[in-house]
């Protein structure tokens, strides 16, 4: 998704932009800008490509005087990834840079088409330029108020008007920040961008506008003034830094034991501090991506031990789908971000018809977070690695822990060793980690490869998914998980000699089936590798963990899968931290 910096303040923006850029690379994106301005000019400087680029046509380029600027990494959604697609856009006195799709961007460029504005793009941003400029006579804040009436869609926006010194700022549905300095302010995608500078910050909501100078932040919705209120994180500057490890995704796989720990001790000392789902028939959980397949390790378990109807669905489908709600409908929400527009509309459509909404959300601040009905938060710390890693696992924890509170709420276990048991899991996830060794050996085996299976039943199955996509996420390797009893309706005839097939088996009472699944591919020429937490001596490649309460198994086996992804993706030499084509928050639709 597309990245926005903005300073006002004492420095020279330059530094604060390019830097604050490379904190919002994990967004994802494929070209980059700076506007840079003073009393006398804008000088805009963009570049297709890496950041990188940009700082070299920096470096060639005598840069103005200026201590005030915005800049911008875009993933293009409207118009190619080119030079005249990039952000900042400049209309007439307007400078400016978006996040976010206007949805009747070619019903207003038409119009202003008509009364005379020609575009230098293909894109949605220059319309709300061109709009912008439009309603400008002298107040900024009238001009910006005017246009966003006539936007549909979703913005941030950071706007720099021709004959003024301040920096303006305005978003819906799109997330953005205000940062607050000393002498200086700014704006960002996301705090990750200026925790350099301040922790400070405010958040604006839909139709509030920011006039931000190097000393003074006036917030007003309709030209009335808001006092807004200060929000500090807790997040540490070195969060954002690898710590010592190659990639952001090797750091925060490794730092699950630790996130684990701190997300479960509050829920393992009362179980009660967790919602009540007795109270509902039936649940649908909805998300996208990775915490979907953390859904579906929720539902497994609700399914299973806590005998609740779960429905888990595609945040994508499910928001347009005709859902046939019943009065005792839970929708539980799950999102690493709290940004993702397909399950933001989910959220609102439950909302919209008066369903109980409960979130699992990492980031306090997001849309998700503010506008659900109740939260459990995660806590994984800044993920930046495009990849989710500690997120989904503490996803499918919090789910795990939910179900095992559901069953016993209803009576289904008593079996107290399980608390026990989740108090040791950081501790043997640990050690699961700790076998790099193991799982470098198995990359070696299949680094080589263009296809690949994961296979497993019910909960193992679940599993499959999120192994399959991790591993094609980082390592571009086509892969498919399956139902390992229904590869034999089709897809065998894909198997071929040397293709590898993970099977997934920690489900005690089918675990025969899945190892006769096995031998159906292993006859016709697969790789098999088995990642248990029994061994299998027939097995040549396995990977096998400590038996644990199957509520808490996943949370030993997800990780394997992800190291080993990890070493595919090196060995591969691909972008490990930011594969190509993907964003780590999908705040469009
Ligand atoms: C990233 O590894 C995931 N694969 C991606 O699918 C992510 O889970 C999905 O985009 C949802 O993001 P969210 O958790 O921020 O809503």
């Amino acid at each position: 998704m597309c990245g926005i910096i903005g300073y006002v303040g004492k420095s020279s923006p330059k530094e604060i932009l390019i830097e604050g850029l490379k904190s919002l690379e994990y967004r994802g994106y494929d070209s980059a800008g700076v506007a840079l301005k003073n009393d006398k000019e804008v000088q805009i400087i963009k570049s297709v490509g890496k950041i990188s680029n940009l700082e070299e046509k920096m470096n060639k380029e005598s840069l103005i005087d200026s201590n005030l600027g915005i800049a911008h990494t875009r993933w293009a959604t409207h118009g190619k990834p080119t030079e005249e697609n990039a952000h900042p856009h400049q209309i007439g006195n307007i400078t400016l840079v978006h996040n976010g799709i206007i949805e009747n961007a070619d019903e207003l460029r038409k119009q202003l088409m008509v009364e005379g504005i020609i575009f230098n793009s293909d894109t949605d941003t220059e319309v709300a330029a061109a709009l912008i400029n439009k309603y400008y006579e002298s107040n900024p804040i009238e001009a910006i108020n005017k246009a966003i009436k006539e936007i549909n869609g979703s913005y941030a926006l950071g706007v720099l008007f021709k004959d003024s010194d301040k920096l303006y700022t305005t978003r819906k549905d799109s997330p953005l920040i205000v940062g607050i300095g000393e002498e200086e302010n700014f704006i960002a995608s996301d705090i990750a961008a200026i925790i350099n500078y301040t922790n400070k910050y405010i958040l604006l909501e839909e139709g509030e506008i920011a006039e931000i100078t190097k000393d003074s932040i006036t917030v007003t919705k309709n030209n009335k003034e808001i006092k807004k209120e200060i929000l500090t994180t807790n997040m540490e500057a070195d969060a954002k830094d690898k710590c010592g490890y190659d990639h952001y995704m090797l750091k925060e796989i490794m730092e699950e034991p630790i996130v684990l720990e701190k997300t479960f001790k509050p829920y393992l000392d009362n179980l009660n501090l967790l919602p009540d789902l007795t109270k509902y028939e039936e649940i649908h959980i909805v998300a996208c991506g990775s915490a979907m397949y953390a859904g579906l390790i929720g539902s497994s378990l609700l399914e299973e031990y806590a005998n609740t109807k779960v429905d888990v669905e595609v945040a994508s489908e499910y928001r347009y789908k005709n859902v046939i709600y019943n009065r005792k409908t839970l929708v539980i929400l799950i999102s690493q971000s709290g940004e993702t527009a397909d399950t933001i509309a989910a959220m609102r459509k439950a909302k919209e018809n008066n369903i109980d909404t409960l979130a699992i959300v990492n980031v306090k601040t997001s849309t998700i977070a503010r506008e659900s009905d109740q939260q459990i938060f995660i806590e994984a710390g800044p993920e930046i690695a495009v990849a989710t890693t500690k997120a989904y696992i503490l996803q499918a924890g919090i789910l795990s822990l939910l179900a095992y509170k559901t069953a016993k709420d209803k009576k289904l276990v008593n079996d107290d060793k399980v608390v026990e048991e989740a108090k040791m899991l950081p501790r043997l996830l640990k050690e699961v980690l700790d076998r790099r060794e193991d799982y470098l050996k198995i990359a070696k085996e299949i680094y080589n490869k263009e296809d690949m299976f994961f296979i497993g039943r019910k909960i193992d199955y679940a599993i499959s998914m999120e192994g399959s996509l991790k591993l094609k996420e980082v390592s571009y390797i086509h892969s498919e998980a399956y139902q390992a009893g229904e590869l034999k309706h089709g897809t065998i005839s894909l198997i071929e000699e040397g293709l590898p097939v993970f099977a997934i088996i920690t489900d005690e009472a089918i675990k025969d089936k899945t190892i006769s699944n096995i031998e159906e591919v292993k006859s016709r020429g697969a790789k098999t590798i088995v990642v248990s937490n029994e061994e299998y001596e027939e097995q040549t490649l396995q990977i096998t963990v400590p038996k644990i309460s199957p509520f808490f198994q996943s949370i030993l086996i997800v990780p394997t899968l992800q190291l080993i992804a990890y070493e595919v993706a090196k060995l591969r030499n691909c972008d490990i931290d930011k594969p190509k084509n993907l964003a780590k928050s999908v705040t469009v639709e």
